[in-house]
């Protein structure tokens, strides 16, 4: 075999499953929820998790372009990474941290949320040995018991902000229920969170930013909004509150398409995929569609859900496979192979849209955004045009960072 002596741009071969990222919905989406708060409040977009799937460095370079004040990741490596490629917003890692992450805060100027009292000291004292400076966030925990400081713990709560050299610049909680319309543990949540940040503005020690709110609670219960909100999905243009068309202005950012590989017909009787759990009853033309599980589509359930060809929906026949799904594709018998498929578009009908497909599965759209595998090709929206990274980079001013530091 003759190998190119460089290996080729992988980018630039076709691939046959790619996902469109719409930069300018997520723009959009900005510029709604800032629509429904008080100016003065700060949108922190959350790109933890590779910004749910639909790329963080995009994502994030263009949220500061469309108006976000503050960025979200869940650790430490995933705000390096932002800072690495020139990111300059403020980047809050909202998990906890430990204490060999303590230089890298520092260094990478990431905010810290501090989610117990032992490491709030040992950070303090990292940071007065070292002579260096850290700003931080106190993580409360006002009931979703996963982490943070009991909203009571007044004395430890105290304590940590007192400390001289860790800056506790902000102070937050998470809502456990708030996407459950009158559950009253959101209002208890609330009202907790509400109680300390008052005793602690009593006593000098309220931090500037305090915030509490995801996409529900933001949506839901002004109340909750304080300083900052932190609306992850919405701000990705889904409903927060399930499979129900949203009357909102959001524009769902994600399309995940594919492509027709195969066109044939079975006769009554045969079956289709994996333990035969669709049987033709009439000749039946297939369209055999080169997405699977192996690109993030979800296999849990057969016979169920749709793909859009041609602008018809088209069931999905039987399991869905690694690599291809089988579709029903009688009523569009002139189909052709190469012929584009819209897997999940809310825009083109919400029967495929992400809160749609995730119902199917028994699952949430955010599982189904960060799941979409790597070897999906990304393309983007911005200002209406279909681009490409290297476009993009060029636009956002993005660092050439060519080590990949994560592995
Ligand atoms: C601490 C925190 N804030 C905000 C969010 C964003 O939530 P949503 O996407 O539901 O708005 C999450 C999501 O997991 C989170 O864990």
């Amino acid at each position: 075999m003759k190998l190119l002596a460089t290996p080729p741009d992988l980018n630039k071969i076709a691939r046959p499953n790619w996902i469109e990222i719409n930069l300018d919905a997520l723009c959009n989406n900005i510029q709604f929820i800032r629509s429904q708060i008080p100016a003065s409040t700060k949108i922190l977009l959350p790109v933890k998790a590779d910004s749910y799937g639909h790329g963080s460095l995009a994502c994030s370079f263009a949220a500061k372009f469309g108006g976000a004040d503050y960025l979200g990741v869940a650790h430490i490596s995933e705000g390096m990474l932002l800072r690495q490629y020139g990111m300059d917003l403020p980047i809050l890692v909202l998990g906890p941290c430990t204490p060999s992450d303590f230089a890298y805060f520092v260094e990478y100027q990431l905010t810290a949320a501090i989610t117990d009292i032992r490491t709030a000291m040992a950070f303090d004292q990292f940071l007065g040995e070292t002579g260096t400076e850290c700003k931080a966030h106190l993580a409360i925990d006002t009931g979703m018991n996963r982490y943070g400081f009991d909203a009571e713990d007044f004395n430890n709560i105290r304590a940590a902000l007192s400390l001289k050299h860790l800056k506790f610049e902000g102070m937050f909680t998470h809502l456990a229920t708030a996407d459950m319309p009158g559950n009253p543990k959101t209002e208890i949540q609330i009202q907790r969170f509400t109680r300390l940040v008052d005793v602690l503005e009593a006593e000098g020690l309220r931090p500037e930013i305090c915030h509490c709110s995801s996409s529900a609670g933001t949506l839901t219960h002004p109340e909750s909004h304080f300083d900052m909100v932190r609306p992850g999905l919405t701000l990705y243009g889904y409903n927060c509150m399930g499979a129900i068309p949203t009357t909102l202005p959001i524009k769902p950012v994600m399309k995940i398409k594919s492509t027709i590989r195969h066109v044939h017909d079975v006769k009554p009787g045969e079956t289709v995929s994996y333990g035969g759990y669709w049987a033709a009853q009439q000749l039946t033309r297939i369209a055999t569609i080169a997405i699977g599980y192996g690109d993030g589509y979800l296999r849990g359930e057969y016979n169920k859900g749709f793909v859009f060809i041609r602008g018809q929906l088209c069931p999905i026949l039987g399991r869905v496979c690694m690599d291809a799904t089988m579709v029903d594709v009688s009523h569009i018998p002139d189909v052709q192979v190469g012929e584009t498929v819209d897997v999940v578009n809310g825009e083109l009908d919400f029967r495929i849209s992400m809160e749609s497909v995730a119902e199917e599965h028994h699952t949430i759209p955010y599982e189904i955004t960060s799941r979409v595998a790597r070897r999906l090709y990304r393309k983007y929206y911005w200002k209406n045009r279909l681009v490409r990274w290297d476009y993009l980079k060029e636009e956002f001013g993005v660092k050439d960072f060519k080590e990949y530091p994560l592995r």
